[in-house]
């Protein structure tokens, strides 16, 4: 096995029971962080070339996807979830790339559900392929779905999506995911002079069908965005944008950590929230890891590099040694990359995050 540190956790595994972390211990890390989510991205590949995320330019017909053999099969990823359940997972979120594009999802569905400790199992999905797909989804086990659409008018939409694809598949995906009971959420990424003008059209339009929607600030996440601070519109005018129309009031957290700021339109009751990573940053309560197709734990979304866990896997570590290299990368974790922004872009020599489609938003 490469990787020092691993082989070394390993040895102390196998060596001592005292160390390996009995089921679902609450492990935090340096900031006294509890481990509580995990998402998994289950390809890097999506059917959208959304230009934030994967422009067309640079995820042509020649950039190279992660291959078949690199890629955890499912067996190998209930190893390592059981070992991030053992560590305080309860909450699961499959995402990509496009996550419906993995052969056997559902069934891998089916195998999260045996898992007692896990509490919610989520999707984020931009919508293309879920429509045929929503009730047996369900039926597996799923509980909820995120859907991402970044303005409704089909112009903007589509030069958005790099696919010239209309949003009338993607309100389908929505009602066909309501219909199932996923209860749908909807993702909009808010980019200035690109889709700010349809932030009051898509309040509109979803306060309707009383469905949440949530704005999320443009984020400087991967290498290819060209993101810069002056295209981000906060959450607070995007909010005083929406007060103008709407008599609203703030929604309590429904759990610690939770990423985005919740309201209410009181007329009618129905949510909508902010994610405000850029203005106000949520690192203090981040509790969520990120594990990458091919295997690598990711501590933040922001991170530059990850740590195998293929590589253990393949060479037998069982559950209880993943436990164990799991507990390791967390009591180390230190990230706060929000928080920090300002000063880390100051340092950063060269980019070298990794990417939003490989690792899942
Ligand atoms: P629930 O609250 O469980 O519904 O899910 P969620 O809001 O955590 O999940 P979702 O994938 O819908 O998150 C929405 C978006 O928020 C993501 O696509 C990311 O863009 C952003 N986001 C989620 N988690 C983090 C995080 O830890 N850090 C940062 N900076 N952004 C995040
Ligand atoms: N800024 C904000 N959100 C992003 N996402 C992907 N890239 C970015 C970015 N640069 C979000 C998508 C989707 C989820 C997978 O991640 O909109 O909702
Ligand atoms: Fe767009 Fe999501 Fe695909 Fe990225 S992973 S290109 S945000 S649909
Ligand atoms: Fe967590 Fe990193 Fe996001 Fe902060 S920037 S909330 S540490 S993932």
């Amino acid at each position: 096995m490469k990787g020092g540190v691993s082989s070394h956790m390993i040895a102390i595994a196998k060596n001592t029971n005292k160390l390996v972390t009995p089921s679902n211990q609450l492990v935090t890390d340096t900031l006294q962080r509890p481990l509580r989510d995990l998402r998994i991205s289950l390809t890097d590949q999506c059917n959208f070339r959304c230009t934030y995320c994967m422009p067309k330019e640079i995820f042509g017909p020649k950039y190279q996807f992660l291959k078949k053999q690199n890629i955890l099969n499912f067996d190998e990823l209930m190893n390592v979830v059981k070992g991030f359940v053992d560590c305080g997972v309860k909450k699961i979120r499959l995402t990509g790339g496009e996550p419906l594009l993995r052969a056997g999802i559902c069934d891998f569905i089916k195998q999260l559900k045996t898992i007692p400790e896990i509490e919610d199992i989520a999707l984020t999905t931009n919508g293309e392929f879920l429509p045929p797909m929503a009730k047996k989804l369900k039926e597996a086990g799923l509980d909820r779905v995120t859907i991402s659409l970044d303005a409704i008018s089909d112009q903007i939409f589509s030069e958005m999506n790099g696919r010239n694809l209309n949003t009338d598949k993607i309100l389908l995906a929505i009602d066909s995911a309501r219909d199932a009971g996923l209860a749908p959420k909807v993702n909009m990424v808010v980019i200035k002079g690109v889709n700010d003008h349809d932030i009051m059209p898509m309040v509109n339009f979803f306060k309707d069908k009383k469905t949440t929607l949530r704005f999320i600030e443009f984020m400087d996440v991967g290498n290819h965005n060209k993101w810069n601070k002056g295209q981000v519109i906060s959450g607070k005018e995007i909010l005083d944008l929406i007060k103008k129309s709407y008599a609203i009031e703030p929604v309590d957290a429904s759990y610690l950590g939770e990423v985005a700021k919740r309201y209410r339109f009181i007329d009618d009751g129905t949510e909508f929230g902010l994610i405000t990573s850029v203005s106000q940053s949520f690192c203090s309560d981040c509790s969520r890891a990120r594990i990458s197709a091919d295997g690598k734990v990711y501590t933040c979304l922001f991170s530059q590099s990850g740590t195998d866990l293929l590589e253990p896997i393949r060479s037998g570590a069982s559950v209880e040694e993943t436990t164990q290299l799991i507990k390791n990368i967390w009591t180390h974790r230190h990230d706060r990359y929000s928080e920090l922004r300002d000063e880390i872009i100051s340092r950063m020599q060269n980019n070298t995050k990794i990417e939003s489609s490989y690792i899942g938003g």
